[in-house]
């Protein structure tokens, strides 16, 4: 295929692909198979890694992103980002509207929407590209984030159509689904991390990501909800939403178009009921007058517009006796706290439990026994204890003592500093820890067995079968058919299942084995940058360091992992078993060849396509070598955004050939 074909055939597979992207993540309504369509984004890569020149920043190959910020620019707003007058009650809402009245007269419409529980977003567009995004900060400015915003697949990076105004900026609300909170904190829970309080933290800490690959993972959406440009072609905000409907944005489809307050109150009444109903949060319900014109001649406060205003809900709240406080084991070790209450119905449930997530929260609340405590239920599924009714405390009653030793198996408690979460140490002892780490062993996004499940491991540790996961790999056909419930057929399945997952690529192997903070892209990073388990157990503290995303709270803890000799025969079992415990290069990249022999390198910056510990690798895999600072045997300094100056200057005086990601990639 020569130049002109491929720029034709990239410009089509673009076209087609941002509009399925709109059918699956903006109107719900795919109209291919999720493997159709990733044929599609995999020939388009094809075609642009054949054709480097040809890739756009805004084509839909780029939505995984890949680039690492250390800090994110501020930069000033166009238009400030105001805030909206608040109200929780109808008459403050009918004085709005007589001031509305009497500016504008009884003329007028306003626009019902619901108000989104997220965090603000700036969207810049010149020419139907996305240009920069860009959160609230202080109002007058934000940081710039558009590297993990260009991941969220609902928000368009090439607008559809040609109607579009040449510049203008849209305004919305970046949001995490709750289910995909939900699974958020398990995992996090899971890593020994502490859980986000809510879906808009999680968003708003997803949002502010050093790596945007990790973002793109985590399920962010969006909903749009106002224009500003110079000359948008409108007269009203309500067909401004509709235009950006057509355009590719993700509009609510809850939107309303009222005549007066009776209208507006309907609406809310409406979706205070219903608020649960929706995938995400709400906390209420913005109304704007619709005409553009009558918006300029109400005019703005020093922080809010006149024209609009939101009204919140209030979030349901019921008190109920505090009967006791337990504590959970989870698979790291991690305490959580929950509060054991007097059965109450709440928002359509009823409440038996509440988390208390750690020691800090119980002292903040100050929780005595037999206290009547106030449960509340915004959008969040598990209830949470927002005080304590002080009118109806019982004189001379104590505190509830944290407990200090592990409610399972006795150890004392650790708690490190800076983190508001207790351990129990005996990682390798205590039953909910074995068991839960040989859960996650098998789980589907580590060594992936199948018919080893949660019962199943339960029996065969009660039974003593399996203390660890590296009594897996010796189970056999008999010890399973003693087992009560296990017959033939499920233990055929279940030793094929450990049969399979010897071949379970090394970087699953890695995370499989529950290292604390190491979850899945930690892996992955760790297994790039030492290819096998062995360096990484021989990896210093320094060492460990230099891999990407690798922190030293992580380096501290892989340490620790490695000291432990148990650990140790655990690793030379499974290795014996035969589980892959070095990297495949499928898993990298699979160039390999001798283009590069002789030809030394070294890299400096940020990059697109490749993180940099990629491109190093990519380097050795065709012949070529590594370095880390420019000398007179540097042939080629590839330098990313944010290139070290020293670095730049020496290989200027050195005469060293400086070259962008793209030249790297079309060497090879
Ligand atoms: S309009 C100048 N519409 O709530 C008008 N804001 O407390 C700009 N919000 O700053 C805002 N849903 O972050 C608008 N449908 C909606 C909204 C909404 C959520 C947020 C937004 C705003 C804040 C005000």
């Amino acid at each position: 295929m020569n130049h002109e074909e491929a720029k034709l055939r990239i410009a089509a597979f673009t076209a087609e692909i941002n509009d399925h992207n709109i059918k699956y993540y903006v109107q719900s309504m795919p109209t291919i198979s999720d493997y159709d369509f990733d044929m599609l984004l995999q020939e388009l890569n094809k075609l642009e890694k054949e054709f480097p020149d040809l890739a756009d920043n805004n084509s839909p190959t780029q939505r995984v992103g890949g680039q690492v910020v250390k800090e994110f620019k501020t930069v000033q707003h166009k238009y400030p980002m105001l805030s909206l007058g608040n109200t929780y009650s109808e008459e403050e809402l009918t004085e709005f509207d007589t001031r509305v009245k009497k500016i504008i007269g009884n003329d007028f419409e306003y626009v019902c929407e619901l108000k989104f529980d997220g965090v603000a977003i700036g969207l810049r567009y010149v020419d139907g590209k996305l240009t920069q995004a860009v959160t609230r900060g202080d109002g007058g400015k934000g940081d710039d984030v558009t590297v993990n915003v260009r991941t969220i697949k609902s928000i368009p990076l090439q607008l559809k159509g040609n109607d579009y105004p040449r510049e203008f900026e849209i305004r919305g609300e970046i949001y995490l689904p709750r289910k995909t909170f939900e699974k958020t904190n398990a995992e996090r829970i899971e890593l020994g991390e502490q859980p986000f309080a809510n879906p808009r933290n999680s968003a708003s800490g997803t949002l502010k990501m050093q790596d945007s690959s990790v973002v793109a993972k985590r399920g962010l959406d969006s909903f749009l909800y106002f224009l500003y440009g110079e000359e948008l072609p409108f007269k009203s905000h309500y067909e401004s939403l509709k235009k950006a409907k057509e355009w590719g944005f993700k509009i609510s489809p809850h939107i309303q178009k009222c005549k007066d307050l009776n209208g507006v109150f309907e609406f809310i009444k409406e979706w205070n009921k219903s608020r649960l109903t929706l995938p995400y949060d709400i906390d209420g319900v913005v109304l704007k007058v619709n005409s553009y014109q009558q918006q300029i001649e109400l005019g703005f406060t020093a922080k809010t517009p006149r024209w609009a205003i939101a009204f919140k809900f209030k979030a349901e709240s019921v008190s109920t006796k505090l009967l006791s406080v337990s504590y959970q084991v989870g698979r790291t070790g991690a305490i959580t706290p929950v509060a054991n209450l007097q059965p109450v119905l709440l928002a359509g449930t009823t409440v038996k439990r509440a988390s208390l997530y750690n020691a800090d929260q119980v002292a903040k609340l100050d929780l005595r026994e037999g206290d009547t405590v106030f449960v509340e239920k915004g959008g969040e599924i598990i209830p949470k204890i927002t005080g304590v009714d002080l009118s109806k405390r019982e004189e001379g009653t104590h505190h509830f003592e944290y407990i200090d030793c592990c409610p399972e198996c006795g150890t004392p408690l650790i708690r490190k500093e800076s983190e508001a979460i207790h351990y129990c140490p005996n990682e390798l002892g205590c039953p909910p820890q074995i068991k839960g780490r040989m859960e996650h062993f098998v789980s589907r996004k580590a060594l992936d067995i199948d018919g080893l499940g949660f019962e199943t491991i339960e029996l065969l540790y009660e039974t003593g079968l399996i203390k660890n996961i590296a009594d897996i790999y010796d189970l056999k056909k008999e010890d399973l058919l003693s087992l009560e419930r296990v017959g033939e057929r499920s233990a055929d399945n279940l030793i094929a299942g450990v049969e399979k997952s010897k071949k379970i690529p090394f970087e699953r192997v890695l995370y499989g084995i529950g290292i604390r903070y190491v979850g899945e892209t930690v892996a992955k990073k760790l297994a790039i940058h030492f290819n096998n388990i062995y360096t990484i157990e021989k990896a210093t503290f320094d060492e460990l360091l230099m891999a990407e995303e690798i922190g030293e709270k992580i380096a501290a803890s892989i340490i620790d992992y490695f000291k432990d000799t148990r650990n140790l025969t655990i690793i030379s079992r499974l290795k014996a078993s035969g589980l892959q415990m070095e990297i495949h290069p499928d898993s990298i990249m699979k160039f390999v060849s001798d283009l590069l022999k002789g030809l030394t390198f070294v890299i400096s910056g940020t990059f697109t396509k490749f993180s940099r510990d990629e491109l190093k690798l990519i380097i050795e895999q065709n012949g070529g070598k590594n370095q880390s600072g420019v000398t007179s045997k540097t042939k080629y300094l590839i330098a990313g955004a944010e290139v070290g100056t020293s670095k730049l200057e020496k290989a200027e005086s050195l005469k060293v050939a400086i070259i962008t990601e793209e030249d790297f990639i079309k060497m090879i």
